[in-house]
């Protein structure tokens, strides 16, 4: 099985990692999909629905169970159960999968009762069943190093059925600073402060949440690194992979800082 998560924390370059500095024994660390970055995340992104819609309306043209890699909280899953599919949902992270345990247990029974989550790795699992569509959103190729994205390539061709679509987003960097720093709200009205570091050329960039306002106290800071993985190079690797891209929609508008690409592809074998 091969981890995607770094085993600690890593640390944050830039006017983030000063920020940590300063804050010394206050700043309380912890890996952005751990116990407690968990709920920072699944807070940070319920909002954020675009790519939501574009998988949906792909998946509906193609009935047939899903896998939905990388589920996390359920950010895609329970859209997707909402479409009355039947949706596997793998993560690899035990925290995340609580949140999503959680969520579906407050959810329609009729929903709940089609969706099975697996605790495992996307860069190796055997499901011994197949899907007509597997997603893999929100840019989540990019946790994987290239020797992982090989078993990734290799496990999901196992699991597509006949005709089945591989729905794979990554992303470009576009216009802007080394360092963008931005406010966000989550769903709970909770203000964060988000740093993304991400130098022009850099084959990773650090993802680094803290509160918008720094308490006096402990201050909850939750970071990530992250690897590149553009257009460009997924499709190079699908290609190497025994996949043909069908097609590539581009879900940002020009000019941004993030370029998100949602690759559809199928497999030859
Ligand atoms: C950016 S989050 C996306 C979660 C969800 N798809 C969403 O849209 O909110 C990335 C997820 O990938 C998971 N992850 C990281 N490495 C993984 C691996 N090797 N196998 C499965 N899941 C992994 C993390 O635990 C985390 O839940």
């Amino acid at each position: 099985m091969t981890a995607a998560l770094a085993p600690s924390v890593p640390p944050s370059p830039g006017l983030a990692g000063r920020t940590i500095a300063e804050l010394g024994e206050r700043a309380r660390l912890s890996d952005i999909y751990g116990p407690d970055g968990a709920d920072v995340y699944h807070d940070l992104s319920a909002g954020d629905t675009g790519e939501v819609r574009e998988l949906v309306r792909l998946v509906r043209n193609r009935p047939g169970p899903v896998l939905d890699l990388a589920a996390g909280s359920g950010r895609i899953t329970l859209p997707l159960l909402a479409l009355g599919r039947s949706v596997t949902a793998l993560d690899l992270s035990q925290d995340m999968l609580l949140l999503l345990t959680d969520r579906l247990a407050q959810a329609p029974a009729r929903l709940r009762e089609r969706c099975s989550v697996v605790h495992g790795d996307m860069a190796d699992f055997r499901l011994g069943t197949e899907f007509t569509s597997v997603v893999l959103g929100t840019t989540s190729v990019s946790l994987l190093t290239p020797g992982s994205r090989t078993g990734l390539y290799r496990s999901v061709a196992e699991h597509l059925a006949p005709g089945g679509r591989l729905l794979v987003s990554c992303l470009d960097r576009g216009e802007g600073p080394d360092e963008a720093v931005t406010e966000a709200i989550g769903a709970s009205g909770i203000r964060y402060r988000v740093h993304d570091h991400w130098p022009v050329g850099a084959d990773h960039r650090t993802v680094t949440i803290m509160p918008a306002e720094l308490p006096q106290g402990p201050v909850q800071v939750c970071t990530g690194r992250v690897g590149v993985v553009g257009a460009e190079l997924l499709t190079t690797e699908l290609t190497s992979a025994g996949f043909t891209v069908l097609e590539r929609h581009l879900l940002t508008e020009p000019g941004q800082r993030h370029r998100v690409t949602l690759i559809e592809a199928e497999t030859t074998r």
